[in-house]
């Protein structure tokens, strides 16, 4: 047995570093060593069992399978921010909050894949199977043919993988494993790295997808080296914006098609089930009659979204007025005000600003400036707006409103939901195309209000 030694690694980027320091040699992080006791690499410091063929370069045009067929999961959403489905082969990052419904996916994920003729292994770090048995009874999806395994150790779920040869493997989850050739606890950077560096390795040579689910940080990263985002080939975050039953999944890295989709659920009484239809969920209980609202097309992704945008103002009557923003930058909302003020004479410079975007969505975009104007303008004037109309357009600090990226996309998803009227920029290039709705093209914020209020 060789001597351990002491090293601290960053657990950001996971470099090693031989003593303490306040900041990272390798990625000048601040405050990220911990101190790990590790042994030196030797030839039993690889935990893969299999051995490694011997890769010979080839020819990229040699290189079969450019169009492999995708697993479809069959849960639509999920398949949509994979990019089309399971790739074989691949390795799934799922990160989420305790309780989020990581397992729950993944059980689901896991049955269908099964019944989809795939020999699925479900690993669990966390539970016994009697626990998981319990969920399963609760899905709609038989899970019948999912094998199970609870097991800790790395060394021992790569012996039964090489035996059972599954097609799909979940991990449940990477912090709770570990290997025995490492000292350190399971969840310490060195063991996250090592065991994910071994799934990966073992996912690609076999062709298997794997699901491995981790633990978030305070932060609300992935608990583990900055590594393990770099191996996976698509990271995925879990995320309950309401707090309510609502889940959001969100793609922050893929390899085989656009990142930063998201995906939409609902947990109920069987598990998760997808939303088909976002922006009528954004939309969902919208009061009409009440000003300082006003409905924003928004892109997530590549897939447009309507969402609700509320401001309410109000006298300030402590000090300093606040402005508050929910699901908006905050700095942003300063610069619309102050936009205003200047260029539409709309004052709130002595009024508290509250500005949230209902259903909670984080919108990112400057398209969805236009609607923030429009709905601070409606409550100022206490004057509610026509709840057919859409706002798509980004404001500059001259009060122009400027045009946006894919607008007929757009449109079209305003279109569908029942929505007459959109309020677009003035410069918007009409010529090339057909509008499904009704535009009221406005110059700058002047004219909205004009157009708006008279
Ligand atoms: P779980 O998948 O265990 O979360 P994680 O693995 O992310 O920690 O989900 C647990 C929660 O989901 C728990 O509060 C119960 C709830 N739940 C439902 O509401 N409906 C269901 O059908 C299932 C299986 C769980
Ligand atoms: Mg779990």
């Amino acid at each position: 047995m060789p001597k351990t030694r002491t090293v601290y690694l960053c657990s950001e980027c996971g470099g090693e570093s031989h003593r303490w320091q306040g900041r990272c040699p390798h990625c000048q992080a601040w405050n990220t060593l911990v101190e790990e006791r590790v042994q030196p690499k030797g030839p039993s410091a690889r935990i893969d069992p299999l051995p490694s063929t011997e890769a010979k370069p080839v020819s990229l045009a040699a290189v079969e399978g450019a169009e492999r067929p995708r697993w479809r999961i069959g849960l639509n959403e999920l398949d949509f921010v994979l990019g089309g489905g399971v790739v074989p082969g691949s390795l799934v990052l799922l990160g989420g909050e305790p309780g989020i419904g990581k397992s729950t996916l993944l059980l689901q994920v896991s049955a269908r894949l099964a019944a989809a003729g795939q020999r699925v292994l479900y690993v669990s770090g966390e539970e016994s199977p009697y626990q998981v048995k319990l969920r399963a009874e609760r899905l709609a999806e038989p899970t019948d043919g999912v094998l199970l395994l609870a097991e800790t150790s790395a060394e021992a779920i790569l012996e039964r993988v090489e035996e059972l040869e599954p097609t799909v493997l979940v991990v449940d989850s990477i912090q709770t494993l570990y290997t025995e050739r490492l000292e350190g606890a399971p969840g310490s950077v060195a063991q996250v790295r090592e065991v994910a560096g071994a799934l990966q390795r073992v996912s690609k040579r076999c062709e298997m997808a794997t699901f491995i689910v981790g633990h978030v940080t305070k932060e609300g990263g992935i608990a583990g080296p900055k590594t393990l985002e770099h191996i996976a080939d698509v990271v995925l975050y879990f995320e309950s914006p309401t707090g309510l039953d609502q889940r959001i999944v969100r793609g922050t890295k893929n390899r085989f098609g656009a990142a930063d989709e998201i995906a939409l659920f609902r947990m109920g009484a069987s598990g998760l089930q997808p939303v088909e239809n976002p922006s009528a969920l954004f939309l969902q209980g919208r009061q009409d009659r009440a000003s300082g609202s006003a409905v924003a097309a928004a892109l997530e992704g590549t897939r447009p979204v309507l969402v609700e945008v509320q401001a309410l103002v109000n006298r300030a009557v402590y000090g300093a007025p606040q402005r508050v923003a929910t699901g908006f930058d905050g700095r942003r909302l300063s610069l619309l005000l102050a936009v205003l003020e200047r260029r539409a004479r709309l004052r709130t410079g002595d009024q508290d600003v509250f500005l949230n975007v209902v259903g909670g969505l984080r919108v990112t975009e400057p398209a969805a400036d236009l609607s923030v104007v429009a709905a601070v303008a409606s409550a100022v004037r206490d004057s509610v707006l026509d709840p057919g109309a859409v706002f798509v357009g980004e404001v500059g600090l001259g009060g122009e409103v400027r045009p946006v990226s894919q607008l007929e996309r757009r449109l079209s998803e305003a279109s569908r939901l029942g929505f007459e009227r959109a309020y677009i920029s003035a410069s918007t290039d009409g010529s090339k195309t057909r509008l499904p709705l009704e535009v009221v093209r406005v110059r700058d914020v002047g004219a909205l209000i004009v157009e708006l209020f008279g």
